[in-house]
């Protein structure tokens, strides 16, 4: 696999203070590669180094295979990056701010101006062209500058933190941008501290904290390699104390534990149970001939289960014999919330 930018020991000091310490990452071409960590874990200090805007102490670093110290013009070329704060550009508007840029990258005088339209076509403001730049939302300001980012049209774009800040629209909006950029061919490096934000849109993932490595690699492997069984969602019309009293006496489920239902006010209507196999009472035969309320309404269930896929849809069929109605029976993966809590349980102190 090629990788478009690499560290290798990479370590850093703000005076005393140790920023990054050995950090070793390598970022395939053509991925989307979330940069995780908490804050103050060196996930901007790693990406300043990867664009010439800071000279590491000590360590090594690439952009398409050239040494980001010895030819920073070189990787410059390569690279475009999208800082998290937006600078103070009083009197510009839109496309007077990317023609800035564009000079200052060198794109010639007869191509600036249909680049600039097309940039900001991309990034939905075509409309915001004669806009002055202080007056854009915020929003609106993170999507000029990732039209920015562009202007020179780098392999890899190098976003600190795009999504902070953002509404939950513009924050499904940035995704899709993502995506279409992606298609383009452009590797993207995203970093977040928010970590179900990047839970989708990643290929790969590395985990910082104090300046350490704590996981990296592709998104599912490191999955894989951290769940040791399976959860499966199963959500059920009707039957489901039948259902759970199936399932309790599988030997492959570990753990069978009810999600609580929301109502139309969106309030919970009963509190996650959590039920294994040791602690059946002899009070669960009435509820499940007598609990009318759970029986007609939809619930999930969620299972720990530890088979194999023949044994899934063996459990399917029992359950759909015994007259269970279930809509939906499938797999569920664990967000980088999970895999971050996992991660990092006992490796920091
Ligand atoms: N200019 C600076 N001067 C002194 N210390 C700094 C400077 N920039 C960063 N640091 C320190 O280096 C460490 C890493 O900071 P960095 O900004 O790289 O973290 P981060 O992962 O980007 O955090 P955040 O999520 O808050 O943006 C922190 O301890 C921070 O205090
Ligand atoms: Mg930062």
């Amino acid at each position: 696999m090629a990788f478009i930018a690499e560290t290798r020991d990479l370590t850093h000091m703000y005076d005393s203070n140790v920023a990054l310490d050995h950090l070793t990452l390598q970022i395939p071409e053509g991925s989307v590669f979330g940069f995780i960590g908490p804050n103050g874990a060196g996930k901007t200090t790693t990406m300043r180094i990867l664009t010439t805007l800071l000279t590491p102490a000590s360590g090594r670093a690439w952009v398409g295979g050239i040494p980001v110290t010895k030819d920073p013009q070189g990787v410059r070329q390569i690279v475009g990056f999208m800082p998290d704060f937006f600078g103070v550009y009083d009197n510009m508007k839109s496309w007077e701010y990317l023609d800035f840029f564009g000079r200052a990258y060198g794109v010639p005088a007869d191509r600036r101006s249909t680049l600039i339209k097309e940039l900001l076509e991309l990034v939905d403001l075509g409309h915001k062209h004669d806009d002055y730049v202080m007056g854009l939302s915020r929003g609106m300001k993170q999507r000029l500058s990732l039209a920015r980012t562009m202007i020179h049209d780098p392999s890899l774009l190098i976003l600190d933190e795009p999504a902070s800040g953002l509404d939950p629209r513009a924050r499904i909006e940035l995704r899709e941008l993502l995506k279409e950029l992606r298609a383009m061919g452009k590797t993207i490096m995203i970093s977040s501290h928010i970590l179900t934000e990047l839970a989708e849109m990643c290929t790969h993932i590395a985990i910082i904290e104090r300046g350490r490595l704590l996981a990296s690699g592709d998104v599912k492997d490191i999955m894989r390699s951290l769940q040791s069984h399976l959860t499966l969602e199963i959500r059920i019309l009707e039957g489901v104390d039948r259902a759970e009293h199936i399932l309790r006496g599988h030997p492959d489920i570990l753990k069978v534990q009810r999600e609580p239902a929301v109502d139309y006010a969106g309030n919970e209507d009963n509190t996650p149970e959590s039920i294994d196999d040791n602690a059946i009472h002899e009070t669960d035969t009435e509820t499940i001939t007598n609990d009318h309320t759970s029986e007609t309404s939809t619930q999930t269930l969620l299972i720990d289960y530890t088979g194999d896929e023949r044994g899934a849809s063996e459990l399917l069929a029992q359950l759909i014999t015994a007259g269970v109605v279930v809509v939906r029976f499938s797999e569920r993966h664990s967000d980088l919330e999970d895999i971050f809590m996992q991660v990092t349980q006992g490796l920091v102190q």
